[in-house]
Order: C-alpha cells, then structure tokens, then sequence
C-alpha cells in the first residue's frame, strides 16, 4: 500500500516492462516510469539479441522501442512514461522535435526526454508550445537548472520535469543530493511549475531523502524498490539524516533569475559523457 503521507511520486527507472509488472505487483503502485537508451539495450530480449551477435535496423530499434513503451502503458496506463530522444552532440533541433513527435504518438501518457543542452532546450521549448510533455534530462548543475526554470516558463503544470542525474555526481565524488536541495530551492525563487524528478538513484538513502527534500519525483532502479518493499516502503522521518561524510558538498549558488536562459552556463562536463553514453549504447544495438 502506498504510504499515506507519501507526496512525492515514485516512478521505475528500467526499460523492462516485466520490471514494471512486477514493481507494480509489490507496490500495488508505480506512478511512472522513466526509460533511455541505456536501459533499452539492456532490456533482456535485446540484451539476449545482442549476445547472439544480431542487431537491429534503425527502424527495428525504434520499433523495439515503441513496442517496449507500449508494454509499459498496459501495466501503467494512468502513469508517466518517459521516451527519450536519440541526441548526440550534432543533432539539431529539428530532428530532436521529429523523433519527439513520432515517440510522443506511440502512447497517451508519453512524456519525451531532451537533453539539457542548447538544442535539448530549444527542441523543448517548441514541445511545450505544441502541448507536449517533456522532462529535461542529464542534469548536472544548478545554472543548468536555472536555464530551464526560465526557457520553459510557458510550460502548464505538469508539463515539464527536470531530470538531475544525483548518483553520477555521487560517482565521482560529489554530494549529488545538495544539487536536489539546491534546485528545490531555485525553483521556488523562479516560481517555476516544472517538477523535479530525482534521478540516476543508487542506493535506499537516495530515495528517502529525495522523499524527505521534497522532490516532486523519484525514478528508482528495481533493486531499489525491491529492497524499499522488503523494509515496508519506510518513510523518512522528520529528524531524517542523509549522511554523505566522504562526498564533497555542492554550496547553493545564488543565481540572477531575470537573465535570460542563454546566459547561463549549460556546460557540465558530465552531460557531454552522458550523451556519448547513451548514444553509444543506442548504436550497440543498431546494424
Ligand atoms: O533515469 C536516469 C538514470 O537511468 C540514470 O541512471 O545509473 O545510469 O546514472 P545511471
């Protein structure tokens, strides 16, 4: 049963549909699911393809995709699910909205992904104009996060998320959660309605402490659910400690909010690695 005092939304991070199943059998919820490159090619039936030596057309791949998604949707037709654009660091705009529109019409409650990157930005920008939902992925930095609060101004509630990527920050040695507290509280000084989804989760004290925060949402690997069930869902409590000792703190940076976005630093060294990740493991699959 879902904790009564639970406002902050839980969602899957996988690109397994039978995750989602079982997720949603333990929980007897999910509120949504969040899906990307990465995850698709680890998804078992493509996993098991690729070990055999095969590979997919681009069109199988995207096929793949849509078919994965439309999975999802059956188990969670009420929750979000998020589709990822392929961008790497020449994709432009337009070819980034081309990609969202086809992925958008392959479920109803499809929510796209952009990268948190000049283009990303601009592709979403037209997104949110044409009614579409996104969620700004891969990241990394409060000035990124600024840059969006105000290039998606338009955006209605719950139109917009924005994905900070905490556990690759934790990776290398940076208190990936004080960027989650730090956003929190940029998005309240730029009255922003775009919700934060903790993402990138490593570990039960991620998500606890995302519940604790405030975040409007948190995508969480299945081992973590897993672990979260067998503790009976605990819940934060109210003297909640996040101990980090070994991470070195992100200090809040206090940020001119009337600039416009383009005026922000949108360079994080970990969302050019981020890209070339997922467009790695995308080509992976792809003949
Ligand atoms: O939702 C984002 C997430 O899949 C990234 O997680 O573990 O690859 O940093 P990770």
């Amino acid at each position: 049963m879902k904790p009564k005092n639970l406002k902050t939304k839980i969602f899957l991070d996988s690109g397994d549909p039978k995750e989602a199943k079982e997720a949603f059998r333990f929980l007897s919820f999910l509120d949504g699911q969040t899906t990307n490159p990465t995850l698709i090619s680890k998804n078992p039936e493509v996993a098991k393809k690729l070990a055999r030596g095969e590979k997919l057309s681009e069109r199988e791949t995207l096929n793949f995709y849509r078919k994965t998604v439309q999975e999802i949707f059956q188990i969670i037709p009420r929750g979000s699910i998020s589709i990822e654009v392929y961008a790497d660091k020449t994709t432009t705009t337009e070819k980034m909205l081309a990609q969202a529109k086809e992925m958008y019409s392959w479920i109803k409650n499809a929510r796209i992904k952009f990268p948190t990157t000049i283009e990303g930005i601009k592709a979403a920008q037209i997104a949110i104009k044409e009614g579409l939902r996104v969620n700004m992925t891969l990241c990394f930095s409060q000035e990124q996060a600024a840059a969006i609060f105000i290039a998606l101004k338009k955006a209605k509630k719950g139109q917009a998320f924005l994905s900070p990527f905490i556990g690759r920050l934790d990776d290398r040695g940076e208190n990936g959660m004080e960027l989650i507290k730090n956003i929190l509280k940029i998005r309240k000084e730029a009255k922003s309605k775009v919700e934060i989804l903790t993402a990138s989760v490593r570990k039960l004290e991620h998500l606890l402490y995302a519940i604790y925060l405030g975040s409007d949402i948190v995508t969480v690997p299945f081992h973590i659910l897993k672990e979260w069930e067998k503790k009976g869902l605990i819940m934060p409590s109210k003297n909640f400690q996040y101990s980090a000792p070994d991470l070195k703190p992100i200090p809040y940076q206090k940020l001119d909010l009337n600039l416009p976005w383009g005026k922000f630093n949108l360079y994080h060294s970990l969302t050019e690695i981020g890209l070339e990740k997922f467009t790695k493991d995308w080509k992976s699959m792809v003949k």
